[in-house]
């Protein structure tokens, strides 16, 4: 290619005939040109219908209109002002007034652009300074980027990806192309439990085991490195190293990788079965002469007696303190004496086992039924039983009423989920393959001891900002483990609020930080699964722009159930957002980043379009489809960022507009009110029709056709009103006749879909 300005002498830029001009015509165009932007594409002095800008209530006045806007099919992706040699490009008016030009819901660019000939400063409509800068005399050492940035093939608009259900089987090595891997829609959940995740050990929000299998074995190969830094209960390395895969396991919190660990230590099932009878008899032994004394003296003051006994003589955690809005002050308090005793004893039984492997299992045992065994569980029948405070509350609250649970029935149970989940990984991880898994205490903000282009494959699932404070809901387990946490880890752990009180702004800085970190790790041509479910807009925003900025190329995302409904969800369905949604990212040498799509309407507008649209087409929507419809079109279109200025909470949103229903957990239009904003007109027919025709069904009452005319036409007439023929056209398809005239609702599964 031939090279920009090599026959340019600099010096002319001193003389005082060179102005502004000179620049446009003798500099400026030639880089627009070489970057492939035709001359349709390249806007000239584009003025502004509204020419202020709304800050709060001020109005600021845009006085400058920039020379070029560069467009790309409707949208336009970035602004390029041109300047007399002397002026200032890095700071000051100049740039400011520029800015504010590209930030107009008229023009949104991501970029814009300033060059005074001899300089060249490139900025991101989000940062205060220029992230690309160089004195055009050396743009050749810079072209590589600038194209990166701003070439009319460096954006992606509007894209509409392809989904399957189920990653294709390749055979591997060269057939295996890493960067045409399709994006796989959302896959069922196996209800079929796999023994190595469900019952050994209780976690926060697991990932469901076989689509993180599937998400493997679609983005990586046998032999490749799999990471995780955020690996919570170790679902990732766990299934990774079942399908043959490199792990590497992550987390801050200790109680995490000694799960793993624990988990995944080769043991002979037979020996663990000898160790876990030889503690049985000791611990009977001792317990029964507890009977024994107890029977002799009667009385629960030598029960205490006994424990207390025992507990001067075994350790247990001791004046640990528990976060602020727990129920109790210290650790010990969450147990009764006779708990504190009987696990004391017994952890002092595991302790004595010589086969590390052994005794690791058996501690895992043990952790898991602290779970079972402490007075925040809450028992309930219909709900398997019930669950520690931390699972269903997210903080220690002690049960109002306690079960008389023994500890080595719960203990036995544990250890025998324990030897299953052994069963079954030990054919794809033993002695031999285990050399294959790095289960790791560290930060993902600092992945240090990886090599940069190391890693084949990322699936995470970081922390959703405040939902749940892990170290402080790991005390009880950390601390019968003798798993020390420090205030370093405090520091790093990427959530808002908890005992430490964190800002945003933490949170914020350490997912970005780690996002940075998977960035530098992963090969190049290879794909980062990221899974999330935050209801604040702003948090996606933020993860967009920063792998964006990392130089991640959006691929896609997708909503996932996790199959897993929490306690609270079931309490307060329409508060607690369950969904989430699995987002890729490809790492590729030329990213292409989104292009802020030029919406044609106020952003209020937007949202409530896509609420409305999402309602009709599922005649009723949950609160988790609308998040996910809205946060996929504000992500692809480039407008995450704005809808704060909609809503700050969608579930608000949502009660302030739409109607909801406790029983079905749908938002749907109010009742007798029209759409309000443009919706297909067959969507709309049909979403009237299926809502009378419910109604009808529930009251108990004939619906006749000139009654479903006379009730839905007067919602109809918003813009084109239907003939009568194709709202019978439409009935006819979700409807049966029965009697003369009386229409009633296919069941479910026959109405035709022609959506
Ligand atoms: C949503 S959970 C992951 C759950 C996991 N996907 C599973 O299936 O079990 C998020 C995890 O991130 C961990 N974490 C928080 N901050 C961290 C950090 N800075 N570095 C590494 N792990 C962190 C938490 O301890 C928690 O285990």
């Amino acid at each position: 290619m031939e090279k920009l300005f090599e026959n340019f002498n600099f010096d002319q830029l001193n003389s005082p005939d060179f102005k502004e001009d000179a620049v446009r015509e003798v500099l400026i165009l030639p880089i627009i040109q070489r970057l492939g932007y035709a001359q349709k594409q390249i806007v000239r002095s584009k003025s502004l219908a509204h020419p202020f800008l709304k800050i709060g209530s001020k109005k600021r006045a845009i006085n400058l209109v920039p020379d070029y806007l560069l467009q790309i099919e409707e949208n336009y992706a970035w602004v390029l002002d041109a300047k007399a040699p002397n002026e200032n490009i890095t700071q000051g008016g100049n740039v400011e007034q520029v800015y504010s030009y590209a930030i107009h819901p008229e023009i949104r660019t991501k970029f814009f652009a300033l060059c005074n000939g001899r300089e060249f400063a490139l900025f991101r409509t989000d940062e205060q300074k220029p992230f690309l800068y160089f004195l055009l005399q050396d743009i050749e050492n810079y072209w590589e980027q600038l194209e990166r940035y701003l070439s009319a093939d460096s954006f992606q608009v509007g894209k509409t990806f392809d989904y399957t259900t189920i990653s294709p089987l390749t055979r591997g090595g060269a057939d295996f192309d890493y960067l045409n891997r399709p994006l796989l829609e959302e896959i069922p959940v196996r209800k079929q439990a796999a023994k190595r995740h469900f019952g050994v050990h209780g976690y926060f929000t697991k990932q469901t085991w076989n689509v993180v299998q599937e998400y493997i074995r679609n983005f990586s190969q046998v032999g490749d490195v799999v990471l995780d830094p955020f690996g919570g209960s170790g679902v990732t390395a766990i299934e990774a190293l079942m399908i043959d895969r490199k792990a590497i396991h992550i987390d801050l919190n200790p109680m995490s990788v000694f799960m793993v660990d624990s988990l995944l230590a080769p043991v002979k099932t037979s020996d663990l079965k000898i160790a876990f009878d030889k503690i049985k008899k000791e611990y009977e032994k001792f317990f029964a002469n507890l009977s024994g004394v107890g029977e002799n003296l009667s009385g629960l003051e030598d029960l205490t007696g006994f424990y207390a006994e025992a507990l001067k003589k075994y350790p247990y955690p001791k004046n640990i303190p528990l976060p602020k809005g727990s129920d109790v002050k210290s650790i010990e308090q969450l147990f009764s004496q006779k708990q504190l005793a009987q696990l004391a004893y017994l952890k002092h039984l595991i302790k004595k086992e010589k086969n590390k492997n052994i005794r690791k299992s058996l501690l895992l045992a043990f952790s898991s039924s602290i779970n079972k065994f402490n007075l925040t569980f809450h028992y309930t029948k219909s709900e398997g039983g019930g669950d520690s405070a931390i699972f269903r509350y997210y903080r220690y609250r002690i049960a109002p009423k306690h079960d008389s649970l023994e500890l080595w029935g719960i203990f036995e149970t544990k250890i025998k989920k324990v030897i299953s989940a052994k069963k079954e990984i030990e054919y794809n991880i033993n002695e031999t393959t285990i050399q294959n898994a790095q289960i790791l205490k560290g930060t993902a903000t600092d992945l240090g001891f990886l090599k940069k282009e190391s890693v084949d494959y990322i699936y995470t699932d970081p922390p959703y900002g405040k939902k749940i404070p892990y170290l402080d809901l790991s005390t009880m387990w950390n601390s019968w483990l003798d798993l020390e946490v420090t205030e370093a880890d405090f520091e790093m752990e990427a959530i808002e609020g908890g005992e430490h009180n964190k800002s945003k702004d933490s949170y914020n800085e350490l997912i970005k930080k780690s996002i940075e970190e998977m960035y530098r790790v992963l090969k190049f041509d290879r794909w980062m699964s990221f899974v999330f479910a935050h209801k604040d807009p702003e948090f996606w925003h933020l993860i967009i722009e920063t792998a964006e900025k990392c130089g991640f190329e959006y691929a896609g995302a997708v909503s996932q159930n996790n199959g897993q409904t929490s306690f609270k969800k079931r309490q307060n369905s329409h508060t607690i957002l369950a969904g989430q949604l699995i987002i890729n990212f490809k790492k590729i040498r030329r990213p292409k980043s989104i292009l802020q799509a030029n919406l044609g309407m106020e952003i209020s507008e937007v949202v409530l379009q896509t609420v409305e649209g999402i309602i009709a087409k599922n005649n009723g929507a949950t609160l988790e489809k609308i998040n996910d419809e809205v946060v996929i079109k504000g992500m692809e279109l480039g407008f995450m960022h704005l809808i704060p200025n909609v809503y700050m909470d969608l579930t608000d949103y949502l009660l302030d507009k739409f109607d909801y229903d406790h029983n079905t957990k749908l938002f749907t239009i109010r009742q007798n009110k029209k759409f309000n904003s443009y919706i297909d007109l067959n969507l709309r027919v049909r979403y009237y029709l299926i809502s009378y025709l419910r109604r009808m069904e529930l009251e108990k009452k004939e619906a006749r056709f000139d009654d479903i005319i006379l009730n839905i036409l007067p919602l109809l007439k918003n813009g084109i009103t239907p003939e009568s023929q194709t709202v019978l056209n439409i009935l006819a398809q979700i409807a049966e006749k029965v009697g003369t005239d009386s229409w009633v609702l296919k069941k479910e599964g026959q109405q035709s879909i022609f959506k």
